[in-house]
C-alpha cells in the first residue's frame, strides 16, 4: 500500500526528528511564551475563536475582492448545508467574538490577543504555506495615533526579545474614505494608458480594487507603478495629521522605520495606518509581520462604531529568520535520572522511586524496554540523562542503589532510602 503523506503546504512540528530545526516544537513554544509574555506586558489578553466560521464573515470582513477571499479560502458545505471557511485570518473572527459576546461595555479598551493556525489556499513555497500560524492582535477602542505606535512598538519588541537582527517595518496611511475616493480617482487616470500592460490580475483590480495595483508583485506592473500618484499627497487633513503624528511617536520611541507609499496591504478593511516588518533573511517571502487600522469595520458588521488597530506575524516566518540568524540553539531538556531496574522486582521499586523524584519536580525515567544492562545505559546515553540508577537483585536485596554521573562515570552505591536526599545534596 502506497503511504500517506501530509497535505501540501502543511508541515509538522516535532519533539526531535525534524528535518529543520524551525520545526522542533521547542522552538515554536519558545517564540510563543514569548509573544504571550510581551503582549501580557503591554495589556493584551488571550481570545480563542473557532478555527472555522461561517464564509460569509470572510467575505464582509476580509473583503468580496481580496484575494484572501476569491482565490485562497478553504471553504465547504457541512451536512447543514451550511457554507463553512477555515479562518485565513484572524481579525475578522475577533470582530464576530466581541460582538456576539457584547464585550464592548465591559472595557473602555479592548486589547486582544491571538496564537494559532491559519489557512489560505496558496501556491506554497518556502515560507508560504497552506496551514500557517500567527500571532496576533486587536485593539479595539482606541483612536489615537499612539494606539498604532504602541501596536507597532509590541511587535518589534517582541522580534527585538527573540533577537532577530535586521528587522524594518514600513509605515504608510491609506487615508480615510474621502482620501482613497480622491485618490482612486487620479490613480485610475494614471493607470488608464497602460491598461493593456498590466498584468490580467492588476485589470481585474483596476475594475475592482485599484489601490491594490500598488502591490503587485508582477515586474511590469512594478515599473508601471513606479511613477504612479502618492496617496500621501492625497491625505485629507485629518488622516495628515494622523499620520505625521504616528511617525513622530515611533520617531520618540526610536522605531527603525521607513515610510513606504505603495503599502496598502491585502485585505480590504485597512485606513489610515499600514504598515508592515520585513527582513533581508527571508528570501521572497520577506514579509514577517503586517498590520493596520480598521475603524468602521465592526460598525460593517452592525457594531458600534469604534476604531480598531492589530497586526499578525507568521510563526513559521520568524522561526525561520532565527533558524538563518542561528538564534535556535535551544537544548533538548535532559532527564536527571535514567533508572535502570534489572529483573521484575526492581522494576517495581523503580517505578515507584520515578514516581517519588517526578513528584519532587525532577524530569526522570525509567528503562522499560531493554533486557540488557548494556542498552540501558545505552538509552541513558541517548537521551543524555545526568545520571543512571541501577538495581539489581543483589542491590535490592542489601536496599542499595548504584548510582552512576553518565559523564565523569563516577558511580557509587547509596542506600535507596538516601537516594532522594543525596539528589537533593547534588543538585
Ligand atoms: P496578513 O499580512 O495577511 O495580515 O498576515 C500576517 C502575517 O502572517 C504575514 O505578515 C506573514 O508573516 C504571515 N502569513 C500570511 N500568510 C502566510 C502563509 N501563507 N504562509 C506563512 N505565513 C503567512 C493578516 O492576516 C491580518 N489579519 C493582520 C491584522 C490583524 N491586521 C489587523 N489586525
Amino acid at each position: 500500500m502506497s503511504k500517506i503523506q501530509l497535505p501540501k503546504g502543511t508541515f509538522d512540528v516535532l519533539p526531535y526528528g525534524a528535518q529543520e530545526v524551525w520545526q522542533l516544537s521547542r522552538n515554536w513554544q519558545f517564540v510563543e511564551s514569548v509573544c504571550r509574555e510581551v503582549a501580557s506586558l503591554y495589556g493584551y489578553e488571550e481570545i480563542r475563536t473557532p478555527l472555522y466560521e461561517r464564509t460569509e464573515l470572510f467575505q464582509r470582513g476580509v473583503g468580496e475582492t481580496s484575494d484572501i477571499v476569491m482565490k485562497e479560502m478553504f471553504t465547504f458545505q457541512d451536512r447543514g448545508e451550511r457554507w463553512i471557511s477555515l479562518r485565513p485570518e484572524g481579525t475578522a473572527s475577533v470582530m464576530r467574538a466581541f460582538l456576539e459576546n457584547q464585550m464592548a461595555p465591559l472595557k473602555p479598551v479592548h486589547k486582544l490577543f491571538y496564537l494559532g493556525p491559519m489557512f489560505r489556499y496558496e501556491r506554497p513555497q518556502s515560507g508560504r504555506y497552506r496551514q500557517h500560524h500567527q500571532f496576533g492582535v486587536e485593539v479595539i477602542g482606541a483612536a489615537k495615533p499612539e494606539q498604532d505606535a504602541e501596536a507597532i512598538d509590541l511587535l518589534f519588541q517582541i522580534y527585538k526579545k527573540l533577537g532577530l537582527r535586521n528587522i524594518k517595518v514600513n509605515v504608510n496611511t491609506v487615508g480615510d474614505t474621502e482620501t482613497r475616493a480622491r485618490f482612486k480617482e487620479a490613480l485610475l487616470s494614471y493607470l488608464k494608458p497602460f491598461f493593456n500592460e498590466l498584468s490580467q490580475d492588476s485589470q481585474v483590480r483596476f475594475e475592482k480594487n485599484p489601490l491594490r495595483i500598488l502591490d503587485s508583485k508582477d515586474p511590469k506592473d512594478r515599473e508601471i507603478i513606479k511613477e504612479a500618484p502618492s496617496i500621501l499627497e492625497y491625505l485629507s487633513e485629518p488622516a495628515k495629521n494622523h499620520f505625521q503624528e504616528l511617525c513622530h511617536l515611533l520617531d520618540i520611541i526610536q522605531i527603525p522605520y521607513a515610510i513606504n507609499d505603495r503599502i496598502v496591504r491585502g485585505l480590504d478593511y485597512y485606513n489610515k495606518t499600514v504598515f508592515e516588518f520585513v527582513t533581508e533573511d527571508l528570501g521572497a517571502q520577506n514579509t514577517i509581520g503586517g498590520g493596520g487600522r480598521y475603524d468602521g469595520l465592526l460598525a460593517t458588521f452592525g457594531g458600534p462604531d469604534l476604531a480598531g488597530i492589530g497586526f499578525g506575524t507568521g510563526l513559521e516566518r520568524i522561526l525561520q529568520v532565527m533558524q538563518a540568524q542561528q538564534l535556535l540553539n535551544l537544548e533538548e531538556s535532559h532527564p536527571l535520572i535514567y533508572f535502570i531496574p534489572l529483573g521484575d522486582q526492581a522494576r517495581e521499586k523503580c517505578f515507584s522511586l520515578a514516581t517519588i523524584c517526578r513528584r519532587q519536580g525532577w524530569k526522570v525515567e525509567i528503562d522499560l524496554s531493554a533486557k540488557k544492562m548494556q542498552n540501558s545505559l545505552q538509552n541513558a546515553i541517548k537521551l543524555k540523562a545526568t545520571y543512571s540508577a541501577i538495581l539489581g537483585d543483589a542491590e535490592l536485596e542489601q536496599e542499595m542503589i548504584q548510582l552512576k554521573h553518565m559523564e565523569t562515570r563516577e558511580q557509587k552505591e547509596i542506600p535507596l532510602n538516601d537516594l532522594l536526599n543525596t539528589m537533593k545534596r547534588l543538585i
